[in-house]
């Protein structure tokens, strides 16, 4: 059939979802893997025409996993170094920033505690 021949190849990811934002659980919601490196890397595959089935692993089992082929690739918020960059491969950078929270002139608002009893309901 032709959802059969169009059927999306499958990609092992390797994740460590203990990493918010990029990557975590909020039980509280459901037991998704959920944070910004899966949504990055889904918005890549699907328009590859891959689909991702990600595996929660402890971050230091992620590249052994690599190496034994238990994944195809891993996102993890996973920063080179030298002892890794011997192992694997890693892409060119996908998350660089620096961005702060911004507020008024003369607000005093420099954090999140600071916002106690400024914002209603804080
Ligand atoms: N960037 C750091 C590293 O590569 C921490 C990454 C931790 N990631 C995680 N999913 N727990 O060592």
């Amino acid at each position: 059939t032709e959802a059969t021949t169009e059927e999306a190849k499958v990609l092992r990811v390797g994740t460590s979802a203990d990493y918010a934002p990029f990557e975590y659980v909020d039980t509280a919601v459901s037991d998704e893997i959920i944070g910004f490196d899966i949504d990055l890397a889904n918005i890549v595959a699907e328009r590859l025409g891959y689909k991702l089935e990600f595996t929660n692993s402890d971050f230091n089992s992620l590249i052994p996993g690599l190496q034994a082929d238990k994944f195809d690739f891993v996102i993890a918020g996973m920063t080179p170094t030298k002892d890794r960059d011997e192992v694997v491969d890693f892409s060119i950078p996908y998350y660089e920033t620096e961005q702060y929270l911004v507020s008024p002139k003369e607000s005093n608002i420099a954090s999140l505690e600071d916002l106690k009893g400024k914002v209603v309901g804080a």
